[in-house]
Formats: C-alpha cells, structure tokens, sequence
C-alpha cells in the first residue's frame, strides 16, 4: 500500500525523524486555517500517489493565508499524470541550499534491502543514475544487521555527503532504517532530504509503501488505506477473505493456486486477443480445499462485476479432490440461487488432476445449462474468451 506524503511525512514524525510541521486540507478554507496555524509562509502541494508533483505544478509557495486559500484552490482538482488532486498538504517551508535523496528498498532481485542514497538529490533518481552513475550510491542493507552507526557512515561516505551534515545525515539514516523495520515498509523515500540554510538536514518528502501481507502485525495501518480510491468488487471480495484482483476485461476467471491464477490470466489474454481483445475481469485464487461456501462466495463476487460476460473456473486438483470442486461448483450455484441471485452468465469449467473424471461426472449429471465441462485449459480459456466476446 503506497502512503501519501501527509501519511508519510506523519509516520516520519512518530519515528523521530525532522520533518516540518505541517497539515492536511480537503478544501480551500480549511487550507486557509491550516496556513494561519503555521503561520508565515508555507508551501501547498498536491496529495496524490506520484512523483514529479512539484515539475506539474502541483507544489506552490504561499505566503500567508490568503495565499495558501488561493493556491489550494487551484491545486485542488488538478490533474496530475492521470490522478486528480482531493487534498492538499500544507507545510512550513525551508530554505533550501541542498537537496539529496535518501532510500530504502526491498531488492527482491538480490533477495535483499537495499539503501539508495545520493547527494544530487530533487530530480528524480532514475534520471540521475542514468546520467551521473557515480553519484548514486547502492549499498545493500543485511536484514539482520539492519542499519547501525558503522553502515551508517558507510553510506554517508559512499554517497559522498559533505562532512557539515555527515552525523545528521547518519542519524537519519539510523530512523528511517529503524522506521522502515518497524512498520514494514517496502520503500522508505525522501526526495528531496534537504539541507538548509541554518544547517539542519530535513525531509521534505515521503514517499512510503507499507506491505500489506505484514498488515495484521499493524491494526493502525488499515486506517492510512485511502477509501476513495478502494473498488467495491475489491472491497466485497477483502470482507470475504478472498485473494481478488479487479482487471479490465470481461472473462472472469476462478482457480486454485496463485500460480495457476497467473496462467489462466495468461491463457485467456492470448485467446481473447483473436476474439475481439477479450481480456481477464479479475484475478481470483480461491487457494487449496476450497469448500462450496467459498467458491459461491467467488462466484458471487465474480458474477456481480457487471463487465464479466463468463465465468472460466479453472481447477487443478492436488491436495482437493476435483469431485469436491464440482460439487462445490453446483452447490454454489445453488446456494447463489437461494440468496436470490439471478445466474445468467456462461460458466466454462475445466478440471484436470485427483479426480477429474469422477468431477467431471458429476458436472455432467448435475446438467446445469450455465456449465460448460472443457478438460483442457488451452480450450476451456478459447471457449470463455468466445462467450464472453459473444456477450459483448
Ligand atoms: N517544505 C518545503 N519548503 C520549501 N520547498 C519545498 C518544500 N517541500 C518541497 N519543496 C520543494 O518542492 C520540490 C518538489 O516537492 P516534492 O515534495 O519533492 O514533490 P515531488 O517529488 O512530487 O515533485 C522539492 O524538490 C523542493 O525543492
Ligand atoms: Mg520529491
């Protein structure tokens, strides 16, 4: 889950880290409110989950309320590589004479964390390691070490960090390794950490991507989830505990296993693209020993996504015995009816492993028009993807 920078910059605070004071605005008044607490000048910026905000124009110097009232005003509602702008975060400013950038990172490529720091910071880091590789130094982070004083000052040293801001600079990367650990964070980001004029190093920017399968260690973190921006399908399949993706096609797709999910969403994609670009509607892992409860549970949420014009359910069996399954598909569309939900749309059904064909037999007896039996998962994902353009 990405954070936004007032989220971010709040969460720095609580690990001690120096950020400027500062607030959140939904409108312009209370924009103007925020301004008169800090007092003086501040800077208004644009909350969304990008970078490159201040290049849009989406960060604005203010000086005073009034200021701060009109640049909201026209930040808000702004839109910003495709997001639009719903709030406002206002701070104290700084007087910049430098700007670094500072990070910490999940490499899973190295199956390791990983510290990105560079005393040419502002810009965006891409763009500096393409064009000035030596300045941005890399420096992997043990999990079990962490980051103590001695790595510390190895990253300061390899980045090059002038020696008047060695020990702050030290210091926070000390926090931010301490605030990354302890909240689960994927990426910790600030860009830019500035210097400024009286000589204190402070983060002007958070960007922060807390892991969510960490959550249940974490009961504060479901309150930074951003509701607006949360699909209903999502949020429907999540009160159910079903591992749910929304897509943007139309098939809607049911497996066992992650992996299985993945090359559903694959197989599909490739036969729809000869059928009018039909694609997945969602990723749905209904996972190993799948009772009827729950395949009616994913097909419910399957079926009420209004752009799934069929069902492909695609099951392996392995530990859950494909005869369980197809009774689980039946009695799900049972159960669906005894909810009062009215099935009308095509279900392509494909079982292979422990006991397919005794599953198979039972589809086939249970003649169910919405079912369609097809044992390979080439040709069931071909017949989906032709319903589904069929019911375009
Ligand atoms: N509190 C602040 N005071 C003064 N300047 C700021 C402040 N916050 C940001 N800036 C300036 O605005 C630039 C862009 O802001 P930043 O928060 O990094 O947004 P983004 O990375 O999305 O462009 C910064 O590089 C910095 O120069
Ligand atoms: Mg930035």
């Amino acid at each position: 889950m990405d954070l936004f920078e007032y989220q971010g910059r709040d969460l720095f605070e609580r690990h001690g880290l120096p950020v400027l004071g500062g607030g959140v605005a939904e409108t312009p008044e209370e924009a103007r409110a925020i301004a008169e607490r800090l007092g003086g000048r501040v800077v208004v910026k644009a909350q969304v989950k990008v970078g490159g905000r201040g290049k849009a124009g989406g960060v604005k110097l203010a000086d005073g309320a009034d200021e701060a009232q009109a640049r909201a005003t026209d930040i808000l509602g702004m839109d910003i590589k495709g997001h639009t702008v719903g709030k406002v975060m206002l701070a104290e400013t700084a007087d910049i004479a430098e700007e670094y950038y500072f990070s910490y990172l999940l490499d899973r490529a190295n199956r390791t964390f990983l510290c990105i720091a560079s005393v040419a910071g502002g810009m965006e880091i891409e763009q500096v390691a393409e064009e000035q590789p030596d300045r941005v130094a890399k420096v992997a982070v043990d999990a079990n070490r962490g980051v103590d004083q001695a790595l510390a000052r190895e990253i300061v040293a390899g980045a090059g960090f002038p020696a008047e801001v060695a020990d702050q600079v030290a210091e926070i990367a000390v926090k931010l390794w301490a605030a990354f650990a302890a909240e689960d964070a994927t990426l910790v980001e600030v860009n830019p950490l500035a210097k400024v004029r009286d000589g204190r190093v402070l983060c002007l920017d958070a960007k922060v991507t807390l892991d969510e399968n960490a959550g249940f260690r974490h009961a504060d973190h479901e309150a930074l989830v951003d509701q607006s921006a949360v699909d209903p399908l999502e949020q429907a399949a999540k009160a159910k505990n079903l591992n749910y993706v929304k897509l943007d096609g139309e098939v809607g797709i049911i497996g066992n296993g992650a992996g299985l999910v993945m090359s559903t969403l694959d197989v599909v994609a490739y036969a729809g693209a000869d059928r009018g670009g039909v694609k997945p509607a969602n990723f749905l892992d209904i996972g190993g020993g799948a009772s009827a409860a729950v395949m009616a549970n994913g097909l419910e949420v399957v079926l009420s996504d209004p752009s799934v014009k069929s069902v492909f359910v695609n099951v392996f069996g392995g530990i859950t015995a494909c005869d369980e399954v197809a009774n689980g598909i039946i009695q799900a569309l049972a159960l669906l009816e005894q909810r009062g939900e009215q099935v009308t749309k095509p279900l392509v059904v494909r079982l292979d492993g422990n006991n397919a064909e005794a599953g198979r037999t039972i589809l086939d007896e249970a003649k169910n028009p919405l079912v369609e039996r097809v044992d390979t998962m080439d040709g069931a994902a071909e017949r989906a993807a032709e319903l589904a353009a069929a019911g375009k």
